[in-house]
């Protein structure tokens, strides 16, 4: 990739869709709040957590993800991870973020609620503020737990309702099918909350197929295994279902064992809404421009793509119309002024 295709990737504006606030924990942060609330951690030092970072699939990352999750207890605990997140966000040119979070993860081990959304959402209160970027947040059921869980997980969130803008599906995808929380995304859809669920990042397509089909969904997280079926990746392409990929983690994980086999080229070929995440930046090696930058230096992507990319966040975001089609705008005249020359 040459220099002026490097800045123009890294400074462009562009929104992140895919992001797990529990996967921006630093190792730093999970021994400084280890401490703070005096719980011991598995591992000596923030070195040897690091080199834990080795992960053979997705379950094998879980496991760190909910040991590192448990150092998280009190509101303060969960802004300060969010804030973080925040200001790395906010240097990558991310305007607009929609982030999950897994409240199961911390309710399972007594912290309420309450706790974990008002400290998330305080943070992106003063980072709307601070730094101009919108956002919303995803509350994730995790699909390894029951449907019975879900619902009351659901139950808890209700009297917060303003402060998430809709729910998503993570966690281990195998053996775990959408279909198994039909009825949960059933109630949600009624309750007019936006609907997002993992799908084809390990499982198979046909998870993609009912995560579509049953429980609805308007995007789908990774979904990148869909072009194992040519009449379920033409049917993503013509309803342009926006599919969030996550070039690092996607190595991190192997699903693909190197950058440059990742098919994201034949992603965007087959005309597919596609856009670029960062999942789990702390646990796969960076954040969002980290992510831009692996997949531009590995594969075969020009500046047409960069500007698709861009295009593509806003446009598979949950925004405003009018807020939508102001930053296409903004992202429009980003790619012009480089094109004559002007500095942006
Ligand atoms: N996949 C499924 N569940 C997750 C992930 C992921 O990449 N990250 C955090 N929870
Ligand atoms: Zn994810």
């Amino acid at each position: 990739m040459n220099d002026a295709l490097r800045h123009i990737v890294q400074q462009m504006p562009k929104a992140e869709l895919h992001i797990h606030i529990e996967g921006s924990l630093e190792p730093e942060l999970i021994f400084a709040l280890a401490q703070r609330n005096q719980i011991a951690l598995a591992y000596e030092s923030v070195d040897a957590l690091r080199d834990a970072y080795a992960f053979s699939d997705l379950q094998s990352f879980l496991d760190v993800y909910y040991a590192g999750a448990s150092v998280l207890c009190t509101e303060q605990d969960f802004y300060d991870m969010t804030q973080a997140y925040l200001l790395r966000a906010q240097a990558d040119h991310v305007r607009h973020v929609e982030i999950f979070f897994d409240p199961q993860t911390h309710t399972a081990r007594g912290v309420p609620f309450e706790v974990v959304i008002h400290g998330i959402d305080r943070a992106l209160q003063d980072a709307r503020r601070a730094y101009g970027i919108s956002g919303g947040l995803i509350l994730c059921f995790l699909r390894h737990l029951s449907e019975a869980d879900a619902f009351a997980t659901l139950e808890q969130a209700l009297p917060h309702r303003d402060k998430f803008i809709g729910v998503g599906l993570d966690s281990s995808e195998r053996d775990h099918p959408p279909e198994k929380f039909a009825r949960v995304f059933a109630q949600c859809r009624k309750l007019g909350l936006h609907l997002v669920a993992h799908a084809g990042e390990e499982g198979p397509p046909a998870y993609i197929a009912t995560a579509l089909d049953v429980l609805q969904v308007e995007r789908m997280d990774h979904g990148v295994r869909c072009l194992e079926d040519p009449a379920l990746t033409a049917r993503l392409a013509r309803e342009q279902v926006p599919l969030t990929v996550c070039p690092l983690s996607n190595v991190k994980l192997r699903v693909v064992q190197r950058m440059a086999d990742h098919n994201l080229p034949a992603l965007l070929e087959a005309g597919l809404m596609v856009t670029l995440n960062s999942d789990d930046p702390a646990y796969f090696g960076g954040y969002l421009n980290d992510n831009f930058l692996a997949a531009f230096e590995a594969l075969p992507l020009t500046l047409g793509d960069a500007h698709r990319l861009a295009r593509n966040s806003f446009a598979a975001a949950f925004l405003d119309e009018p807020l939508r089609q102001s930053w296409l705008a903004q992202v429009d005249a980003f790619f012009a002024a480089q094109a004559s020359g002007t500095p942006c």
